[in-house]
């Protein structure tokens, strides 16, 4: 079937759109300029518009764009209550290594497998935005060979497939208001690859928790150091829960830059956190995951993403009748080193958010 006789496969907000082969993550923060949060606001809600117009001129491409907002801006964007578990990116502080708190009020995952798309996508809506953001950070990604990362492992196996995919990333009937939007992880990594390649490929492949070459699962260690893939893997009362991975390798030969963006969808995001924890601070607290000997995490920002219908309304004209929720949280927090989750797999973020609206969601 060619792409002018299929109907257009343009769906904003699909955290489970298909890998593909380039793709940019924009981390903005909405600008003290004068009408920015209706700028922006408007924008926001004019997405799945700009989406299909530049989408359009190939479909093949499968271009897609999943907008994230931030804890800081939530509340004066959307005009509405905070989904339950959102709020900043609390930085993670380990014994050797600390993953960073960084800002960012807006994101836009954008991928398509042509980077021209991608590129007139960015700018048509950075038009849009004009001078009510700022930009933080831009990275771009690219595929690289059989879906490996710049330290040649197989990055993304492990993801859900079939219905696990929309159990582990969609937000359902805990959080109905929010129903079918997804929490998303974003943090950008730089590798010291000389030194990475100086490893052995077997204390590589330790390192991992696969070979290299064909990908396959090694044994999870029963004591002691443990692997990225063991320790980045979260039972809770014998339930494995999963999140949805897109990483891709950034980076530039010339200026030695080498990298792997990590963008992490979960319908949880204490999951997402944890996995984080059990990496940074060590599982036992002492041995953090080796990864991170080669990987320094520059970034780190939390969003919620919500659905396309949600995300869509945000251009309506605001209920006067709508109690005006506008919240402010601080742009950073810090978790204490053992940090522990509430018995209700919640991470207890209720005192993020206005004291009214805790007993109503
Ligand atoms: C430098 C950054 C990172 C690199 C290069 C990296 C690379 C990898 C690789 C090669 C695998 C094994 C294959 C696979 O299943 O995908 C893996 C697994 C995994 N990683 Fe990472 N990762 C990074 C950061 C993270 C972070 C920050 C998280 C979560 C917060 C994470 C979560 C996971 C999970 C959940 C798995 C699957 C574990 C399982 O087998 O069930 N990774 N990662």
């Amino acid at each position: 079937m060619t792409s002018s006789s299929r109907r257009v496969p343009i769906e904003p907000q699909a955290v489970d759109a298909p890998l593909s082969g380039t793709a940019v993550f924009l981390v903005l923060t909405v600008s003290d300029a004068v009408g920015a949060v209706d700028t922006v606001r408007s924008t926001l809600a004019s997405v799945a518009d700009v989406l299909k117009n530049v989408a359009f001129r190939d479909l093949d491409a499968a271009l897609s764009c999943t907008v994230g907002i931030g804890a800081r801006v939530w509340g004066e964007l959307t005009r509405g209550p905070l989904p339950s578990e959102l709020h900043v990116f609390p930085t993670v502080v380990g014994d050797r290594h600390t993953a960073p708190s960084t800002p960012g009020d807006v994101l836009l995952h954008i991928r398509a497998a042509r980077r021209d798309l991608c590129f007139e996508f960015e700018r048509q809506l950075l038009d849009l935005f004009g001078d009510a953001v700022e930009v933080v950070d831009e990275t771009v990604g690219f595929r690289s060979f059989d879906v490996r990362d710049l330290l040649g492992f197989v990055d993304g196996t492990a993801n859900p497939v079939g219905q696990d995919l929309p159990d582990a990333t969609l937000v359902g009937d805990e959080d109905p208001a929010f129903a079918g939007g997804s929490y998303v992880v974003v943090q950008k990594y730089t590798h010291p690859l000389d030194r990475w390649r100086a490893l052995t490929t077997e204390q590589q492949e330790a390192i991992i928790g696969r070979t290299k070459a064909e990908n396959i699962e090694l044994d999870d260690a029963e004591s002691g150091q443990k692997s990225h893939k063991t320790l980045s893997t979260i039972v809770v009362d014998g339930t494995e829960h999963d999140i949805l991975r897109d990483n891709m390798p950034f980076g530039s030969p010339a200026h030695g830059e080498f990298g792997t963006y990590f963008i992490g969808y979960a319908r949880r995001l204490w999951v997402i956190e944890r996995m984080l924890q059990r990496m940074f601070i060590g599982d036992p607290p002492g041995l953090h995951d080796r990864l991170l000997d080669f990987s320094t995490a520059e970034t780190g920002s939390v969003f919620f993403a919500p659905s396309a219908a949600f995300l869509e309304a945000m251009g309506d004209d605001p209920d006067p009748a709508a109690p005006d929720a506008p919240t402010t949280v601080p742009t950073t927090a810090t978790t204490p080193a053992t940090p522990t989750a509430p018995a209700d797999g919640s991470l207890g973020l209720g005192s993020l958010r206005p004291a009214d609206e805790r007993t109503t969601s």
